[in-house]
Formats: C-alpha cells, structure tokens, sequence
C-alpha cells in the first residue's frame, strides 16, 4: 500500500464488501487505504468518528460499514438495523462534509425499492410504494442515507454518489444460519448434509421465486467504476441484471459442493417475492457490467468456505 497516493477511507473493511474492495485496493498503488475496526472506531460514535477524519483526512470514503443481516435479523432486531445504520451514515456523512472528503460511495440494498414494484426494477421506483415489512427498518435507514447524500450534493455541493447493490456473495460471507442470507445458507446446508450423508434437505418454499446474485469482486469493481466515473445525485443500481430460480441455484450449488442427497420443498413455508431483479442499465451506460458467472462464484466461494472453516462466520 502506497503512503503518498491518493488517501481512502475503507469503512466496515473486514465485511464481506469491505475484504473485496480491500483486494482490490491493495493492488492499487496510487491509493493509500485507510482502515479502522469497529472496535478501534464505532462509526456510531460522531465525536470519534470526528476526531477520526480530523486525524486521517481522507480525500475518498466508501461506507462499507453497516448493520447487515438476513430477514430474520432484520426482523427480531429493527433497532439494531435503524438505528445503528442511522448513527453510522449520520457521523460518516456529517465528517465527509466538514472534512472535505472529494467523493464519498454509500452503499444502499434493494431492500429500499416497494415491495410491489415493476421488474425489472428501475432506479426512479424508489419511494412508489410500502416496503417489505420484515426488511422496513433497514430500508428505511438506507432511504435515510440516499437523502442525506443527495441533500450534500443539493445543499452543500458535496460530490457523494450512492449504488445500490444486489444480493452479494463471495468469500468472507457471513454463514451463520441466524444471520445468513440465502446462498451463504444453501452452502451451508448442503456442505453439512454432505459431511452427514444426509439423505435429504428441507428447504423453505418452492424454490420458484427467482433472485439476482452479484459476486462480491464485482461489486468492488463496480464501486472503484462509479468512484472513479459517476458523479450525481441519481442512486445507481449494481447487478448483473440476470435472474436465477431459487430452485436452479440450490441445484448448482447442491452439485459443486457434492452432494447427492435430495432436495425437498417444504412448500407451507413462505416463497417472499415472486421476483427480485434490478435494471442495471444506468450503470451499464455508464461503461461497467459484471463479469463473474453465476458457477464461478459460487465456485469460488465454496473454495474459500472449506480453506476457511476455522475463521468464517459460521
Ligand atoms: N451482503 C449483501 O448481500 C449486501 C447487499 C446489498 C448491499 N449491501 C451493503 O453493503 C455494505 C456492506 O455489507 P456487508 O455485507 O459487507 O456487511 P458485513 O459483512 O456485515 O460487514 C459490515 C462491516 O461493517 C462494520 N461495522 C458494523 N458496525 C460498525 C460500527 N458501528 N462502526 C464501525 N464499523 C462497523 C463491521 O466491522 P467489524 O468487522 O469491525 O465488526 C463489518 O466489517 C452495507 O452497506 C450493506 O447494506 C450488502
């Protein structure tokens, strides 16, 4: 790492987003990466985080740093997902702001779009309709942050830019079955089906509901694209823009990782959302379009899950 290129702050650095955008980084020589662990800096701390960027100056940030989980987190914990989503893009922002950052990446989710929405989904549908329930105060707070970016930009000038990820994968992935979201889950589920020659798995619903799934590298390619060319108060989008079947990923990831058991529906759960899909063509314009398959990364994936049992988040 460079001590005289260009300074970024690389919040939330040891996260799935963050170890990504830490690869890549790394291997560039004209940026110099600034980090801090929560528990060297809590990022809901805005007198901390002001002494920090006082300290530091970083002329670049990517909020990488976030209370992220799956449904049910979100779920049995809203004020951890409001609230401390709340607290960490307040102080962050509120510093970019009074110490000159250049630019600054928000990350926000899908979970900000309706929950009954036109697919693909189009990056003006935001705020057309009621969100999913379930994902509503992590929406909401990520809405918050959209705001606040683009009243920086209205108000102050400020060159804060926001992309809108889909659901992430990769190495470093949270598998933790009470936090997980679905492929961490179904690598999981399957590998430990596997070490027991169980002879089936249950999964919930029918498996007909489709989602999108972005590699994580990607993302972070995507994130140096936008920082380096986009600058608007338009949110953009961040996906590969193509859609799998519940029931054909857990069939691919069923067959990388080996196992020859059966999969059942359990078909009394509930499917959520029939369709989950972003229109990345904001983004595509722009120049940037995701290069991992789908195989690939779940490939990819599985690889680093078995070399890193004994530290993954499991
Ligand atoms: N995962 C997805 O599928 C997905 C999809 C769309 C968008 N996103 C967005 O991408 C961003 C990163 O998500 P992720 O999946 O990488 O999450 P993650 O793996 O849970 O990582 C979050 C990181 O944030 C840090 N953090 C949390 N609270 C903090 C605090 N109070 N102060 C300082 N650091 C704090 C954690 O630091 P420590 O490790 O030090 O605790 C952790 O490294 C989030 O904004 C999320 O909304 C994620």
């Amino acid at each position: 790492m460079s001590s005289n290129g260009k300074k970024i702050f690389i919040s939330g650095h040891n996260g799935l987003v963050g170890r990504a955008l830490m690869k890549l980084y790394s291997g560039k020589p004209e940026w110099q990466i600034i980090t801090r662990t929560k528990a060297e800096l809590d990022l809901r701390d805005p007198q901390a985080t002001d002494a920090f960027f006082a300290t530091e100056r970083p002329e670049y940030v990517i909020l990488a740093a976030a209370t992220v989980g799956g449904i049910k987190a979100s779920y049995t914990h809203p004020v951890d997902f409001l609230l401390n989503n709340l607290q960490i893009q307040n102080a962050v922002l509120s510093a970019s702001h009074r110490f000159d950052v250049k630019k600054l990446l928000f990350l926000g989710s899908t979970c900000i779009y309706p929950k009954v929405v036109e697919m693909p989904i189009r990056e003006d549908s935001l705020m057309t309709g009621p969100m999913e329930e379930t994902n509503a105060p992590y929406g909401v707070a990520k809405i918050a942050g959209i705001k606040l970016c683009q009243g920086y930009r209205h108000q102050h000038g400020k060159d804060f830019i926001c992309g809108m990820p889909a659901n992430l994968y990769g190495p470093f992935d949270n598998f933790d079955p009470e936090h997980s979201h679905v492929l961490p889950s179904l690598i999981r589920r399957f590998h430990e089906a596997k070490l027991v020659n169980a002879p089936w798995v249950t999964l919930w619903g029918s498996g007909k509901p489709t989602r999108e799934f972005l590699f994580v590298d990607d993302l972070a390619e995507a994130c140096s694209f936008l920082l380096d060319h986009y600058s608007g108060a338009d949110i953009v989008n961040i996906g590969t823009g193509a859609e799998i079947s519940i029931r054909d990923a857990a069939e691919a990831i069923r067959g990388i990782i080996g196992y020859t058991g059966e999969i059942r529906w359990d078909t009394t759960q509930p499917d959520g959302n029939p369709r989950r899909l972003l229109d990345v063509s904001r983004l595509t314009n722009l120049g940037w379009k995701a290069g991992t398959q789908f195989r690939e990364g779940v490939e990819k994936t599985y690889r680093w899950f078995l070399e890193n049992r004994a530290t993954a988040r499991v």
